[in-house]
């Protein structure tokens, strides 16, 4: 399936007309049958507010009915009682080319996670790289056209980024998360252009938050990414950049109503998906979806 979404020309527009193309994704997702918060890990999390676990299966099923309506593949991976955080699947590894960089969790209440989700990697076809280092997965770092950036600050490591530079052969730009309400990279920066296979030429751009960063890797950001969406602080503060894009689409949050106009602006297709249950947990849309990349 294909879809194409053309930019209205107007004086508005900096892009004056832009034809937007959805690719294909495959991603892997996990039921929060078992999803409370229990423990406190990052500034969303307060055991002491109830938690709706119907809520948060009912919200997830509304994301998943999204994406398979999209045409995409969605692949799921069983729950596993006593891992409530099992939901966030982007925290479980990084894919590229078939090749799984299984995850090592900073905290105790996620380290069984990291095997599990390297088991259903190796039973499901990829090569899994077992990972020394600390590293939550896509959680931190994200691929950009053939370039990996890659988050610092609070969970995954500066030798993570080392490692997986040696495990893909990619170029990976660290940059340093400052705010702790934003902990993973893909809190405070969105991909919303396609991502090409070997050797093409390609022009990928992102959103991002600039708070969320120092200002040495604010100046890297605004070097390469000159056309990005900056995005408002309070459509980071409603997790409004952990989004999912497919080129066209990109599955937001509907609170973040100013991020929803610049994305029309610029000729994408904003969906809005609503995981207010999920918040309580410190995760949104993107944190539920890792792509697997065949
Ligand atoms: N409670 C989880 C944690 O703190 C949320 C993970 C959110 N995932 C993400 N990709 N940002 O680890």
């Amino acid at each position: 399936m294909s879809t194409q979404n053309t930019a209205p020309a107007t004086a508005a527009t900096a892009e004056a007309s832009v034809t937007r193309i959805q690719q294909h994704r495959s991603y892997l997702m996990c039921r929060p049958e078992h999803f409370t918060v229990s423990y406190t890990i990052n500034p969303w999390m307060e055991p002491a507010n109830p938690t709706d676990t119907a809520k948060a299966v009912e919200q997830w099923q509304a994301l998943y009915d999204t994406y398979i309506a999209l045409g995409h593949d969605v692949q799921l991976i069983d729950p596993i009682d006593g891992l409530p955080d099992m939901v966030y699947t982007a925290n479980g590894g990084f894919i590229i080319g078939g090749v799984a960089y299984g995850a090592k969790f900073r905290f105790q209440e996620r380290v069984p996670e990291g095997p599990a989700f390297m088991e259903w990697f190796a039973a499901n076809g990829f090569e899994v790289a077992e990972p020394a280092e600390v590293n939550e997965g896509e959680g931190d770092f994200l691929l950009v056209g053939d370039t990996i950036l890659a988050g610092t600050g609070f969970r995954s490591t500066g030798d993570s980024h080392r490692e997986l530079g040696e495990v893909f052969g990619k170029e990976v730009v660290s940059l340093n998360l400052v705010d702790p309400r934003f902990y993973h990279l893909d809190t405070a920066i969105s991909v919303l252009d396609p991502v090409q296979g070997e050797g093409g030429v390609e022009k990928a751009n992102i959103a991002y938050l600039p708070g969320a960063f120092d200002e040495e890797s604010r100046r890297i950001l605004e070097e390469r990414y000159p056309d990005a969406i900056l995005v408002a602080d309070e459509d980071g503060a409603v997790f409004g950049l952990n989004s999912a894009s497919d080129g066209l689409n990109v599955i937001i949050s509907p609170r973040a109503k100013g991020f929803e106009a610049q994305l029309r602006e610029r000729g994408y297709n904003p969906v809005l998906v609503d995981l207010s249950e999920l918040l309580l947990g410190g995760g949104g849309i993107k944190c539920c979806t890792l792509e697997l990349r065949r």
